[in-house]
């Protein structure tokens, strides 16, 4: 049976590949997609996720706009918009408009809001769903603090987000958890089986100009986008943090769901900083188990990063990617 899940994110470049791997692979079975401010306003992270859902075909998936920030608003000298790594748009690089024309994309906004689609989602799926969130955690704390008893329809939460190691948006901040440490905070304390797949994991999956390689000789319209959009991240991630190649952190939670074989996990205690002066929303992650804090949550580790990039190979490959419009 496919994993049944909700994919709460942000596009977002390394999000796009998330939606496209949750929406192409048989072993899962994409219920709805939720959005949130992040890498950019959540106006234009719901028209990114429309734009790819468009773009890769993906039809008949809900798409609703969550949170516009944090739940307790912004703090001051955080950065909250990643434009410095995903663009003006959040998914710069591509020229949308063979794809749209001058109009928007064909794949509608759902009515309700995120909040309304993840409960009725949950409500409204014979079985417990999957929480798969790969930005900021607000919509998700938003729902586990309205609705406290639909726990009990949630198997488990499957989030990018935070570190083992370092930060990425300071040095012990991950940009996400940065977002809103307080939401992340009440997720990993809601007692839903949590797993966590942090910059030390996903730092891992770098999309080489061998995997650009690859995917470009799909010779797909999808293919042709999805190299036009690392070719982006590439540049970004090179001036930023002087990386070769960019992490394409997202699609790794739904690579687990498809193959847990492809990363290893370890259980450990983390905590969220909430109000250290220079380490305000680090995952402390007790690695050793000094705290005596009892394990609440997996922690991923070690990537098969080959297994990895053919699973997001066939992704794009399978979807093939609606005809360009002339
Ligand atoms: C995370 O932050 C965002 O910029 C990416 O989409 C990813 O979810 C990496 O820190
Ligand atoms: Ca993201």
């Amino acid at each position: 049976m496919p994993v049944p899940v909700i994919l709460d994110c942000d596009p977002g470049h390394d999000d796009a590949f998330a939606i496209l791997l949750a929406a192409a692979h048989p072993s899962v079975d994409l219920l709805a997609i939720t959005t949130v401010a992040g890498n950019q306003s959540v106006e234009k992270t719901t028209l990114n996720a429309r734009r790819v859902c468009e773009a890769a075909g993906i039809r008949g998936v809900p798409i609703a706009a969550g949170a516009a920030g944090p739940l307790h608003g912004r703090s001051e000298g955080v950065q909250l918009l990643a434009e410095n790594i995903h663009g003006g748009s959040g998914l710069d690089g591509p020229d949308w408009r063979p794809t749209f024309g001058a109009g928007e994309p064909a794949v509608p906004q759902d009515p309700r809001d995120a909040l309304a689609l993840l409960v009725d989602t949950l409500t409204g799926h014979p079985a417990p769903v999957t929480l798969v969130p790969t930005g900021p955690l607000t919509n998700i704390a938003t729902l586990l603090l309205a609705y406290p008893r639909l726990t009990a329809r949630i198997e488990r939460i499957v989030l990018m987000g935070g570190s083992a190691e370092r930060g990425n948006t300071t040095p012990a901040a991950e940009f996400n958890i940065l977002c809103d440490p307080e939401a992340a905070d009440i997720v990993f304390g809601c007692g839903v089986p949590v797993t966590m797949f942090g910059l030390n994991a996903t730092h891992q999956v770098r999309a080489t100009p061998e995997v650009v390689a690859r995917l470009a000789a799909l010779g797909t319209p999808l293919s042709r986008l999805c190299v036009e959009l690392l070719t982006y991240f590439a540049s970004t991630y090179r001036e930023v943090y002087g990386f070769d190649a960019p992490p394409l952190h997202d699609p790794l939670t739904v690579a687990h769901l498809i193959d847990p074989s492809l990363v290893s996990l370890v259980r450990a205690a983390v905590r969220v900083e909430l109000t250290g002066t220079w380490t305000r929303g680090a995952t402390v992650v007790d690695l050793d188990g000094v705290t005596g804090l009892a394990p609440n949550a997996e922690i991923g580790m070690e990537v098969d990063a080959g297994g990895f990039w053919d699973l997001i190979v066939e992704a794009v490959r399978v979807l093939g990617g609606a005809p360009e419009r002339p």
